[in-house]
């Protein structure tokens, strides 16, 4: 388990800035019995699927991508910008991030500008990279060079695709107020690639096989972690290098953790030291339960029978 070596003082103060969460129904903020709680955005584009959850206080805030537009139905930049706009509208004031899908420097602060004006609480997603993997020519510091334009313009970024700590730092220094370790392909990489049997790095995801190799039901990997099992995900490793160094140096840009697939993400990363988990529909729909929960409902269920109507 990826425990800090200690707690500095750095790393509390950028906890300490988080926002009293749920207002009340008249809209004054309410003291919550956990104000120093991570928060909880959607990572999803869908209304239907994002309203539900923002209107039971399960999440203030929203990441979307150009993958999650499409998926949404966007078939046109003009319709993903409508449905950008609504979010924006149905989430104010909490933030919603859109990202950029400019490749150019000029033209990506100009569509920062463009997507600005969707809503006051839009925060800007740029990518920290990648550039030259879709144009050879590109400028390696495309992304930062952004970054840093939008912050002097008083523009929040969040930084996007990042994947491991010199990243986060780097956009961290040009002036992102997030940044998004996407921790969740880090893993799928690491169960596509790495070798059974050698080093560790996704454990996690036996739990996909409903059984082992003589049949029986592989334990859950919640139990796993519970019990204080070996955290090896290099997610949650990446989350908690991020934490540490930006605790280290006292920087205040927050750690947006993305790209989810299971709840055991969400605890390591709570333990890893993120400030914010942005987790699909899916995922969320699933943090209550529990094999354990069902079958201790079932008997409560079927004992209270004996009490009658
Ligand atoms: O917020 C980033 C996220 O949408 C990426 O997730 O599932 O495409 O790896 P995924």
């Amino acid at each position: 388990m990826f425990t800090p070596p200690f707690s500095s003082d750095a790393m509390f103060h950028r906890k300490s800035l988080l926002p009293v969460i749920n207002p009340d129904k008249a809209g004054n903020p309410l003291k919550h019995p956990a104000p120093k709680a991570p928060r909880i955005f959607a990572d999803s584009a869908t209304r239907s699927e994002i309203e539900p959850l923002f209107r039971a206080g399960i999440v203030n805030g929203i990441t979307t991508n150009p993958t999650l537009l499409k998926k949404a139905g966007a078939k046109s930049w003009g319709e993903a910008k409508e449905i950008m706009k609504d979010l924006c509208a149905l989430l104010k004031p909490h933030p919603v991030s859109l990202e950029l899908t400019e490749l150019a420097e000029d033209a990506m602060v100009r569509q920062a500008s463009e997507l600005s004006e969707l809503g006051e609480n839009s925060i800007i997603k740029v990518p920290i990279g990648g550039y030259r993997a879709v144009n050879p020519a590109a400028d390696p510091y495309t992304g930062l060079k952004v970054i840093r334009r939008l912050w002097e313009r008083g523009i929040k970024v969040n930084t996007t695709l990042i994947f491991n700590t010199t990243q986060a730092l780097w956009a961290a220094n040009a002036g992102a107020t997030y940044v998004s370790p996407f921790l969740g392909r880090l893993a799928d990489y690491g169960y596509k690639h790495d070798q059974p049997g050698r080093t560790p790095g996704n454990s996690l995801y036996w739990v996909e096989d409903p059984k082992n190799a003589k049949g029986d039901q592989v334990m859950h990997n919640s139990e796993y972690v519970a019990s204080g099992g070996a955290l090896k995900d290099a997610g949650a490793r990446l989350i908690f290098e991020i934490s540490t160094v930006f605790a280290n140096y006292q920087i205040k840009t927050e750690i947006l953790a993305a790209s989810f697939r299971n709840p055991v993400q969400l605890t390591e990363c709570l333990l890893a030291g993120a400030d914010i988990l942005t987790v699909p529909a899916a995922v969320l729909a699933t943090v209550a339960d529990h094999p354990l929960s069902d079958e201790g409902m079932k008997a409560f269920a079927e004992d209270s029978k004996a009490f009658g109507k």
